[in-house]
């Protein structure tokens, strides 16, 4: 039986999600609740060597069908290695990217088409869905803008151009219309502490639901 929660952060890369996730887990856990916070691609060994492989910017020469298959490799690992203990346990998990990010970046970004990444990815998470999903949404521009403050080297999927983050911006606004009863979209640019707020009530409110919460 599945006792835990799963709740998963999306958007594009400096949207705010490793923030909220580490102030939602700090919450959480202040709480006396047990909590899990893991990332994708990675979040085990094997998981881990195939996102240094995803983001390794000497592997320009990619093929999208490779690059879509080596995330479904490391998830597929990282579901049953991870994801469904913790959940078995109990614990509440929360997931800095999961299967939106498929949708978003190799459905809109590299245009593979919506049904066969539903499909597969299905495959790859054995059917497991999050209870929960923020995506936090803002124009690419100012996610830029966050990203060259703290500048490290550039990596294989950041090499991509403005026009690429658009469409992976749409697909997530298109995902989170598709799925309204699990995924909330927030207004990344709100300040953090704010943003934090909104994230724990709807987690609190979505928890209150779950059976195994009601008894703490
Ligand atoms: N709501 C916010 N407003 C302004 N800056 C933010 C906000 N959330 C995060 N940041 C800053 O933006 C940068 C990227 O945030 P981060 O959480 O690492 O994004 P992500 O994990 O989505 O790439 C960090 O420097 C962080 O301090
Ligand atoms: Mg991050």
């Amino acid at each position: 039986m599945r006792r835990g929660f799963f709740v998963t952060f999306e958007g594009v890369d400096g949207c705010g999600k490793s923030t909220q996730a580490e102030l939602l887990a700090n919450r959480l856990r202040g709480e006396g609740r047990s909590v899990v916070v893991t990332r994708e691609p990675g979040g085990g060994t094997i998981p881990e060597k195939i996102r240094a492989l995803l983001l390794d910017p000497c592997n320009s020469e990619m093929v999208n069908e490779c690059e879509l298959l080596l995330y479904l490799a490391a998830r597929a690992q990282h579901v049953r290695e991870k994801i469904f203990p913790a959940l078995e346990e109990g614990a509440i998990i929360i997931c800095d990217r999961f299967q939106e990010a498929t949708f978003a970046y190799q459905g809109f970004g590299r245009k593979v088409p919506i049904a066969i990444l539903r499909q597969m990815n299905s495959f790859a998470t054995g059917d497991l869905d999050p209870d929960l999903t923020f995506i936090f949404d803002l124009p690419i521009e100012r996610a830029f803008e966050r990203l060259t403050s703290v500048k490290k080297p550039i990596d294989r999927l950041e090499a991509n151009g403005p026009d690429f983050f658009k469409r992976v911006r749409n697909g997530y606004r298109s995902v989170a219309g598709a799925t309204p009863h699990r995924i909330t979209i927030l207004d990344g640019t709100l300040p953090l502490e704010v943003l934090a707020e909104k994230v724990y009530a709807i987690m609190i409110e979505k928890l209150k639901d779950t059976l195994i919460f009601k008894i703490k």
